[in-house]
């Protein structure tokens, strides 16, 4: 396994896999891996001969005030865990290299609308900084198959559009969430909680999973199961953002002929922001 920082070594690596025929699969991440970044390693293995994950603490993706600076870095461990999972290049760059021309100057992507909503609205500029990072990933890897988490619902949708909008020839794959005994998703963020919080945190997903067992069963009020699991998530003590039934394909508010659902939530417990979504298919 090679772990690469700068371009030149990247595109020099890259050629020769092309040159043999191989193709390439990409798995984007922060790093401080856990078995969810793991999981898309594996299901980028099953899509290609080559897999490259990328880590990168992205500083636009960040407002002002977020958790930059604390956001866990745990290189050495990284490594290990990605040799075990038998990648075959990390890519490691540093900021001058994502972004030659400074941040501040940085060209941007921006995907309208579906950027602005939901996790978007309670993070000004968030998204922005994902499709400028995904979208310099893209370009300077050019893979064949791109890997992103269902845990991430909203971002792996506008993953989606701006690759669709770019015309990039990437197939872009969802994976799975993956989830602590107790349905907590995993995320690096958890170790955020405190003892007594990451008791709590679970509610999280077995609010949501209620709501989507409702829809399942042909509850069609969604602004009422909506302020209901809001009401729950504040009783049990987290701080909801929003809890939201969407079209799974777009994001859309749903109409009646709208069949496969989304319950998307955020909610804020202690130093961590929380988010969940589960599907609904009536
Ligand atoms: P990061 O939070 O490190 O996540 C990297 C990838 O792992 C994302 O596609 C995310 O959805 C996925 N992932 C995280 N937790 C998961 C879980 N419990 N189960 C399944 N997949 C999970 O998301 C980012 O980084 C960044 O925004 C990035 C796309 C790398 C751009 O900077």
């Amino acid at each position: 396994m090679q772990v690469v920082s700068s371009v030149e070594e990247l595109r020099e690596q890259l050629a020769d896999w092309r040159h043999a025929g191989d193709h390439i699969a990409l798995v984007p991440t922060m790093g401080n891996l856990h078995e969810g970044h793991l999981s898309l390693v594996k299901l980028a293995r099953e899509h290609a001969e080559r897999v490259v994950v990328s880590i990168f603490v992205n500083p636009t993706q960040f407002a002002g005030g977020e958790d930059f600076d604390e956001y866990p870095r745990t290189p050495e461990r990284d490594t290990r865990r990605l040799k075990l999972a038998r990648v075959d290049l990390i890519f490691v760059p540093d900021v001058e290299t994502m972004y030659p021309f400074g941040i501040d100057n940085a060209t941007s992507v921006t995907v309208p609308a579906l950027t602005e909503e939901l996790c978007g609205s309670f993070r000004p500029g968030h998204f922005d900084g994902v499709t400028a990072v995904v979208s310099r990933l893209f370009s300077l890897v050019q893979p064949d198959v791109a890997v992103f988490g269902q845990k991430d619902y909203q971002q792996q949708i506008i993953i989606r559009r701006m690759t669709a909008d770019l015309g990039f020839p990437i197939e872009i794959i969802t994976a799975p969430t993956v989830r602590e005994d107790d349905g907590l998703a995993k995320s690096s963020r958890n170790q955020y909680l405190s003892e007594e919080e990451r008791a709590m945190a679970p509610i999280l997903y077995t609010t949501i999973s209620r709501v989507a067992d409702a829809i399942v069963a042909g509850k069609r009020d969604y602004a009422a199961l909506e302020k209901k699991a809001i009401a729950e998530l504040q009783k049990a003590g987290l701080k909801p953002e929003y809890v939201s039934v969407r079209k799974a394909g777009d994001l859309g508010e749903p109409d009646e002929a709208a069949r496969r659902l989304v319950v998307l939530a955020a909610a804020r417990l202690g130093e961590a922001r929380l988010i969940d979504n589960v599907m609904a298919e009536r």
